[in-house]
């Protein structure tokens, strides 16, 4: 497991967000926080690209990405070429998410689960593998459709 991981949130995320570093760090993961750096109102997608960028730069192999719902920063990260979000609020989908659609950023929301949940989340996904075989044929097809897609 690479223990580097890229995090970033918006003003609502903000508060789980160094919640969630804290229970990295103790994991013993370097984290790399690119924002925002307090509660004041701010724009999520800003974020969103930071992370991505890191993770398409390889600076990082995986993010996370907190909102209120996660569900705005998983549609502007999977915007991103090579990036594949998924917006979780159950175990059982941020580890699936890893076997099956080889996901590198994880998003969650904090209006959506608690501390305890999120952690789990987090838990599920930085330990789960990708499991190739058929699974990394259709992760290679949902590239085709991206790179289709950015030709248009
Ligand atoms: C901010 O109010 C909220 O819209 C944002 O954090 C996120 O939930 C968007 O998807």
């Amino acid at each position: 497991m690479n223990k580097k991981i890229t995090i970033g949130s918006d003003h609502a995320g903000y508060r789980l967000k160094l919640q969630i570093i804290d229970h990295l760090q103790k994991k013993g993961f370097e984290v790399i926080d690119v924002g925002t750096d307090s509660d004041a109102s701010c724009d999520y997608p800003v974020f969103a690209h930071k992370v991505c960028k890191n993770i398409q730069d390889g600076v990082t192999e995986l993010g996370i990405l907190i909102c209120g719902t996660g569900i705005g920063m998983s549609m502007a990260a999977n915007k991103h070429r090579g990036i594949r979000a998924a917006a979780c609020s159950d175990t059982f989908s941020a580890r699936l998410t890893r076997q099956h659609n080889n996901a590198n950023v994880l998003c969650f929301g904090e209006r959506v689960v608690g501390y305890g949940l999120a952690c789990d989340l987090v838990d599920n996904f930085v330990e789960t593998e990708f499991e190739e075989g058929k699974h990394a044929r259709r992760v290679n097809l949902i590239t085709e459709i991206e790179r289709e897609e950015c030709n248009r």
